[in-house]
């Protein structure tokens, strides 16, 4: 029987391209330390919803409780809407198997082109921290008087005190971590208690909770509009950055953007209690504009497979995964369009496998 059962979901486009190489770097690095993955396929996607009217079975978020983590590659495919993709597989996976916080770590790697000029890789490597459960993107809220010149919409924010506790003390444990690895270990807090007037100083309030549950770690808070600003201006301020869901999901392409191509940008979805099993995920989408052509670049999914195992408790093996793609990304040869090179999917994946078993 294999260590672990997991997920293999690579629903549509370039997730059917990238996922197989993060297996494969998976499956090496695994080997490495005498671990075995036994991977579980389901095909959901929008040929599924096209063929049944639906992007996965009713009760697709009961059969992935079984396995020990899930492996997502990204849907959405023109001729399906992008909210019935997004809200009949994605966000149910989140929601109903509460995946409250989704961490996006961001760096800057050598051999990458960072739109920021004279950055060097240790000033640019931060992760955000993002509220993925409730906040600003909830269901409550409608339209009343429709097509009158009264029309009004609606929509109510939610902050529970739990769910602000749960994912601002993760964010602690996440610096915590980081500081034993040599790194910062600081804590920044995305607000907007000036001119959102409930919610956010309830954020800052939970947000004086947390620091008080962790005394010792060093924190700071900014608005985000200059947050923003900063992320581009002053990328070696930060460590940690936690933010409700809207501002975690801004923050979370922009920290990216300015770490050169969404190509190599890794994410996961965490239930930290692990009573639900995690899901991982790079940030891209599906990208129908390169689907098909073996050009997409793999890193992304390999990144997300070294989260994975990193999650699960197998830090040698992620170790392997993060040293293999940083020589590949080093390597000129190794290197897909998106990064200026002419390397494949599969030449880029193969770059990285051969790295782990020389390791
Ligand atoms: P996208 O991330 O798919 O593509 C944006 C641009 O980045 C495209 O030009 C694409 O070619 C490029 N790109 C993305 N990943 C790349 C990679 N690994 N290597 C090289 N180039 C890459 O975002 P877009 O175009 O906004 O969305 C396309 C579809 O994907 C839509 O249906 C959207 O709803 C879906 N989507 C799904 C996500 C998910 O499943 N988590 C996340 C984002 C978008
Ligand atoms: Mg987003």
């Amino acid at each position: 029987m294999a260590d672990y059962r997991i997920a293999s979901l690579p629903g549509d486009g370039i997730g059917r391209e990238v996922i197989p190489e993060g297996r494969r770097a998976a499956d090496a690095a695994m080997a490495r330390v005498g671990r075995t993955i036994e991977w579980a396929d389901y095909d959901w996607s929008c040929e599924t919803y096209a063929a049944t009217g639906r992007m996965m079975p009713e009760d697709g978020v009961a059969r992935m409780r079984d396995h020990d983590a899930i492996f997502l590659g990204a849907v959405g495919w023109p001729g399906v809407p992008d909210h019935v993709s997004l809200w009949g597989m994605l966000i149910p996976l989140r929601r109903e198997l509460d995946l409250f916080a989704n961490v996006r770590p961001v760096r800057l790697m050598p051999g990458v082109p960072s739109p920021l000029a004279g950055r060097t890789p240790e000033e640019v490597d931060f992760v955000v921290v993002r509220e993925n459960v409730e906040g600003e993107y909830s269901s409550i809220g409608g339209r009343i008087y429709g097509g009158t010149e009264h029309e009004a919409a609606y929509q109510q924010a939610v902050f529970t005190r739990r769910g602000c506790d749960r994912i601002m003390d993760y964010a602690f444990e996440v610096a915590a971590a980081r500081k034993a690895r040599g790194k910062r270990g600081k804590v920044t807090s995305a607000t907007k208690s000036n001119g959102i007037v409930h919610t956010m100083p309830f954020w800052d309030e939970r947000f004086e909770a947390a620091k008080a549950r962790h005394p010792g770690t060093p924190t700071d808070q900014f608005h985000i509009d200059i947050l923003c600003a900063r992320f581009v201006t002053n990328p070696e301020w930060f460590d940690v950055v936690v933010g409700s869901n809207l501002f975690g999901d801004i923050l979370s392409d922009l920290g990216p953007a300015v770490a050169g191509s969404i190509g190599i940008a890794p994410a996961a979805n965490l239930d930290s209690t692990r009573r639900s099993p995690s899901m991982f995920e790079p940030v891209h989408g599906s990208a129908p504009d390169i689907a098909g052509k073996g050009i997409a670049n793999p890193i992304a999914a390999v990144w997300t497979a070294a989260m994975m195992l990193e999650h699960l408790g197998e830090t040698e093996a992620a170790g392997l995964i993060e040293r293999a793609m940083e020589a590949a990304l080093a390597d000129d040869a190794a290197r897909t369009a998106d990064l200026g090179g002419t390397a494949t999917t599969r030449a880029s994946g193969d770059a990285v496998v051969a790295a782990i078993e020389r390791a």
